[in-house]
């Protein structure tokens, strides 16, 4: 974010000088490191690793480099510990928490030179992924093996694996296959002192010692840099169908799915949508469009997987709950036209302004409050505003974007997050802390569990060089 850019912080000739030496010198070491090629200083070329992809947030780094092996990585940590620069890794730059984009004078690391993917092994239901792959060569490589990836949504073809374990990234199947959490195996990371760990043997079951990997999954880049994952696959089921389910309000919503869910052992996605949210991506998405004659205030999508065609178990399903408005959809251009709808809010959100995103979880049975009360909310504290929610229905996880405030103005980002967590939700459900909401962590986590994190943060990177800010608040 431009408002926390802080170095240099030192003014004056004589010490301007002193910083250029000392840049010189890290880059100089930099490029020992990697190579000339993968050392980018020039403002034009570091320019696309600066901003994050709502531009809310945005800094300059000192470089970004460009490593292509775990032992280069090494290497990088190695230099700047050496020379007090502190590093933040960044995948596809795909976040929305401003964790993978420099605050001011950063090394930006990118990983999206790590692009290994090994053959899939059916027998274990396992891949071995570099941190750079992308999600969508992912779901190809295992779909060719007759397996999937069990992760999905819309960044699939920019967001990256490296991204996605160090975020914990969720998505629209994780109602089905849980978070990224499930999907890791184990992984190959490189700590702040330079070492390498490597737990990729695939063993499910390993009970030797503390599960490092598992601390390293969502950390944000702050423990330590994933460089490769043994992913866990999950079963190709291809076929599938959804319905897009007209309701009154946002307390129907989850009413209906409740009523619905039992019935539905194939569900592979509960979706949320508010009527103002399709209206901006029917304004602002190219080739989206409204399935129905008449528009409602709330929307319903779901989605069933099986191996068998799972279409007449969600017809009668909401046949049974008295569903007949629904349009339902089969694997035919009808469904990704659902898709598109809330797919598009993304990038619908991009085009009309720089969005304030507010990515909280809700307990299910408190929703129908916190849905009833949060336009007001944004309204008190931001006259004039949008306020736009969908989400991830069937795990409590509400994306509240707010158009209209200024993006350094975070006082509608406050009331949100304080009332979700008023409600007994989480200030983050799949997004992350990042720098964006570090400030606020204690609304979500106790002053115990805070003590926990920061101690394992001092044993792990005791100089505090991995991506300082993110995730912890200061002090
Ligand atoms: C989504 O569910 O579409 C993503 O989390 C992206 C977003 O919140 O904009
Ligand atoms: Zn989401």
């Amino acid at each position: 974010m431009a408002k926390t850019a802080t170095w240099p912080s030192e003014t004056g000739p004589q010490v301007a000088k002193r910083h250029s030496l000392h840049v010189d010198a890290l880059i100089h070491a930099l490029t020992a490191a990697v190579g000339e090629r993968d050392v980018l200083v020039d403002d034009d070329l570091r320019a696309s690793y600066e901003t994050d992809w709502t531009r809310r947030f945005h800094g300059t780094a000192r470089a970004v480099v460009r490593p292509g092996s775990a032992e280069e990585i090494a290497a990088v940590l190695s230099a700047c510990a050496e020379h007090g620069a502190a590093v933040v890794p960044q995948g596809g730059n795909t976040g929305m928490v401003g964790a993978s984009v420099p605050r001011g004078g950063e090394v930006v690391l990118s990983l999206g030179r790590l692009r290994e993917l090994g053959e899939v092994d059916r027998a274990t239901a396992q891949v071995t992924a570099g941190a750079g792959v992308t999600l969508a060569e992912l779901q190809a490589h295992a779909r060719a093996a007759g397996l999937d990836a069990g992760v999905d949504f819309g960044g699939r073809d920019s967001a990256t694996v490296g991204g996605m374990v160090s975020t914990n990234a969720g998505g629209i199947q994780a109602i089905r296959h849980g978070t990224v959490r499930a999907r890791v195996a184990g992984l190959q990371a490189v700590l702040a002192d330079g070492s390498v760990v490597d737990r990729r043997s695939g063993l499910l079951k390993d009970n030797a010692g503390y599960d490092l990997p598992a601390l390293l999954v969502g950390s944000e880049g702050t423990l330590g840099v994933v460089t490769s994952v043994r992913w866990r696959l999950v079963a190709l089921l291809t076929a599938r169908v959804a319905a897009l389910v007209p309701l009154g309000s946002v307390a129907e919503v989850a009413a209906v799915l409740a009523r619905v869910r039992p019935a539905l052992p194939s569900l592979h996605a509960a979706e949320l949508m508010t009527d103002a949210g399709v209206q901006l991506v029917l304004d602002h998405v190219a080739g989206a469009s409204f399935p129905l004659a008449a528009r409602s205030p709330a929307y319903l999508l779901l989605e069933c997987a099986g191996g068998a065609d799972p279409a007449d178990e969600l017809v009668s399903a909401l046949r049974e709950a008295g569903l007949e408005d629904a349009v339902v959809a089969d694997e035919s251009g009808e469904r990704e036209r659902l898709w598109r709808l809330r797919e598009g809010h993304t990038e619908a959100l991009n085009a009309a302004a720089i969005p304030h995103k507010m990515d909280v979880g809700v307990p299910l049975r408190e929703l129908p409050r916190f849905a009833g009360e949060v336009v007001a909310l944004v309204e008190r504290v931001a006259p004039g505003s949008r306020t736009i929610v969908f989400g991830h229905l069937g795990d409590g996880n509400v994306h509240v974007n707010v158009l209209g405030p200024d993006p350094d103005d975070d006082r509608v980002d406050e009331a949100v997050l304080r009332l979700a967590a008023g409600c007994g939700g989480t200030i983050s459900a799949e997004h992350g802390v990042g720098v964006a909401k570090a400030r606020w962590l204690s609304l979500a986590r106790s002053p115990g569990e805070l003590r926990a994190m920061r101690a394992i943060k001092r044993a792990l990177d005791p100089d505090g060089i991995l991506n300082p800010g993110a995730v912890l608040p200061p002090g």
